[in-house]
């Protein structure tokens, strides 16, 4: 007998026990699908759309239309830019670029052996600090160049010492 039964099924019984099977629960799943599983994996949107008995063109649509939805594995870490006008003006460019050179991506991509997700924001809302790196939620204010690379150093140091191999 067939089965629609899948790995990604059973790890998010808990997620389709907690909602219906309305369009209007999709959003909801989808968020605490990327909560639990960190990000939206094709068999992942597949097993939502059988859940929701939609196309799983569907579920593609709406994870790609919103910007919170990750159809990527993500970095241990994200790392953030801010390229709005204040901290464009204090000099983000460099920083951006610094950032770039030292984890050796792009905007939106992440580190292959998944420590960084690097992206850039419009404004990050605390203007007074600019220019500004954010990591896991960390301000860095009045960021430069090599003050970015030395922060992220540290933290690949701090992960390699977890890892026992430093
Ligand atoms: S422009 Fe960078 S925090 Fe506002």
């Amino acid at each position: 007998m067939r089965t629609t039964q899948t790995p990604a099924t059973d790890q998010l019984a808990d997620v389709f026990a907690r909602h219906g099977r309305e369009r209007s629960d999709l959003i909801p799943i989808l968020q605490e699908a990327q909560d639990k599983l960190g990000y939206l994996s094709k068999e992942t949107m597949r097993a939502i759309a059988r859940q929701l008995r939609v196309p799983a063109s569907s579920v593609l649509g709406v994870a790609t239309f919103y910007a919170q939805f990750y159809l990527q594995p993500r970095g241990r870490h994200r790392v953030v830019v801010c390229r709005g006008t204040a901290c464009h003006v204090r000099g983000s460019r460099e920083i951006r670029e610094g950032v770039e050179q030292k984890l050796g991506i792009r905007e939106g991509e992440t580190t292959e052996d998944l420590l960084f997700s690097y992206e850039t924001v419009a404004c990050l809302g605390n203007c007074a600090l600019a220019p500004l790196l954010v990591i896991d939620d960390r301000y860095h204010g009045r960021m430069t160049r090599e003050r970015a690379a030395t922060i992220l150093d540290e933290y690949l140091q701090g992960e390699a010492q977890a890892r026992g191999t430093d």
